[in-house]
């Protein structure tokens, strides 16, 4: 039977069917599939004896691998200590929030550092990058730039050079190997430039970054398939409305994921964040009703957050629930609970809730900070200022312990808070927990409690 030479692939999920149809019936996005070529199998079919591969036991010698740190901090947490040669690391993020800057920023580190490195932009032209480097005061390093989309080209010169240590290619949709026959950015393309990449920065032991651009819905438009192929994919994402930008590790062979770091942007480039709870409650005023710090964790760092809560009276129709940086069904799952648990009447009411700043959280940790926030909006009374929340709520209204409780806590104390209200500790084997100098312990074992601090006729009932 005759090979197809053609198939059609879904330029938003990847998805591969043998016909073409208006819809993708995998992710249900209009107008995304189009006609790839099938491609030749990456490895040529070479005649003569095969080697086989050598099987050895789990105990021998495993060294960590070396890292190069970068020496920009917030970076290297997130990537897990530094750069790991021979490795690859895709940054997504939206056009426009920072990536080319983060990256020349970073590859100018290393340059000065005395590191080789080499930038090759696919986007911008010599004269741009340069304007840039200028801007952000790194002219003078000794990163070696390059205007191309070739990855045939580019590979040949990479080739020649094995002493180098980083290589960022921005961005990977717009490269181009001559030898598909589709055009930049389709899957084929970022699939087939990716594995030639990659493949030349397991054989050239140099660090490649690949940065890609995401679509509206959070996937890095097409090349899903390359979040397999690499070894650590870095999310750079912030509201243009702020000035704060976020990285976020959602894979890591080399490091734990869920680490941030936190920059801030200027005119001169990428500040690094070093306290990014002081950042976060800058804006707060104090003393209003429906709001409420909560003491969150970001990988293994705690973050301080304000959480807002607005509720006004519904004008007809079903209630507004609207959400901004938390889960909606969670938000939903505690308004039942209030009502349901401790009485607090809500189903008249739209309920808006925000967490400050722009931040995403997704931690249940935050259940206690928001109900407060809700809580002190529907009883017209504002939280202490001075204290923080923390603990996850369950469905029969107890509030469940959380990870990591006293490095909350240090979090709040260092920043001047002088309460927290945090689970009750269980009296089973929990070790005493040891509060920081100066911070009060409010425990709390159910979410009547909690209502009861802000309307204590609530308590007696
Ligand atoms: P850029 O790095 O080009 O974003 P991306 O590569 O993700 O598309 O940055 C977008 C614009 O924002 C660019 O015009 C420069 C500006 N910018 C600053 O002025 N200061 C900053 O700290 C950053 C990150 C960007
Ligand atoms: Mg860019």
């Amino acid at each position: 039977m005759a090979k197809p030479t053609a198939r059609f692939v879904c330029q938003s999920c990847g998805a591969v069917t043998a016909k073409w149809a208006g819809r993708c019936e995998a992710c249900g996005e209009w107008n995304t599939i189009t006609e790839e070529p099938v491609l030749a199998s990456p490895t040529p079919s070479a005649k003569g004896p095969v080697r086989g591969v050598a099987f050895v036991g789990l105990d021998g010698a495993a060294a960590p691998p070396p890292r190069a740190a970068v020496g920009i901090e917030e970076l290297d947490r997130v990537l897990g200590g530094g750069l790991v040669p021979a490795s690859a690391i895709l940054v997504g993020g939206d056009p426009g929030i920072g990536k080319s800057t983060l990256l020349l920023q970073a590859a100018a580190r290393l340059a000065r550092a005395g590191k080789r490195v080499r930038y090759v932009s696919g986007e911008e032209s010599i004269d741009q990058i340069r304007l840039r480097a200028r801007r952000l005061g790194v002219a003078d390093t000794a990163i070696e730039l390059a205007a191309a989309i070739n990855v045939r080209e580019i590979t040949a010169s990479l080739e020649q050079a094995k002493d180098t240590a980083l290589v960022v290619i921005d961005s990977i949709q717009t490269m181009w190997l001559d030898a598909i026959d589709s055009a930049p950015g389709t899957v084929a393309q970022v699939r087939a430039c990716g594995f030639e990449l990659i493949r030349l920065a397991k054989a050239g032991q140099f660090a490649l970054v690949l940065v890609g651009h995401v679509t509206k819905d959070g996937a890095i438009a097409g090349p899903r398939v390359l979040e397999h192929m690499v070894d650590a994919v870095l999310y750079f994402e912030g509201d243009r409305g702020h000035q704060f930008r976020i990285l976020r590790a959602v894979k890591n062979r080399f490091g734990a994921t869920d680490e941030i770091g936190v920059f801030e942007m200027t005119d001169a480039g990428l500040a690094e964040v070093p306290n990014p709870s002081a950042l976060f409650l800058a804006e707060r005023r104090g003393n209003i009703a429906g709001s409420a710090v909560f003491a969150g964790l970001e990988g293994t760092r705690p973050v301080l957050v304000e959480i807002q809560a607005l509720l006004a009276p519904n004008a007809g129709g079903s209630p507004r629930r609207s959400v901004i940086g938390w889960d909606s069904g969670r938000l939903s799952m505690l308004l039942a609970v209030l009502e349901t648990r401790a009485g607090v009447r809500l189903n008249q009411m739209d309920v808006y809730l925000n967490i400050a700043g722009g931040l995403r959280m997704t931690e249940p940790a935050a259940d206690m900070a928001v109900a407060a926030a809700i809580v002190s909006a529907a009883f017209e009374t504002p939280t202490n200022p001075g204290t923080v929340y923390f603990g996850e709520i369950g469905l029969s209204g107890e509030i469940r312990q959380v990870a990591q409780a006293e490095a909350r806590l240090k979090e709040a104390a260092k920043l001047g808070f002088d309460a927290a209200a945090l689970p009750r500790r269980v009296a089973h084997g929990n070790r005493k927990l040891a509060a920081p100098e100066g911070l009060r312990l409010e425990e709390i074992g159910h979410i009547a409690d909690l209502v009861a601090r802000f309307a204590p006729e609530k308590a007696k009932g």
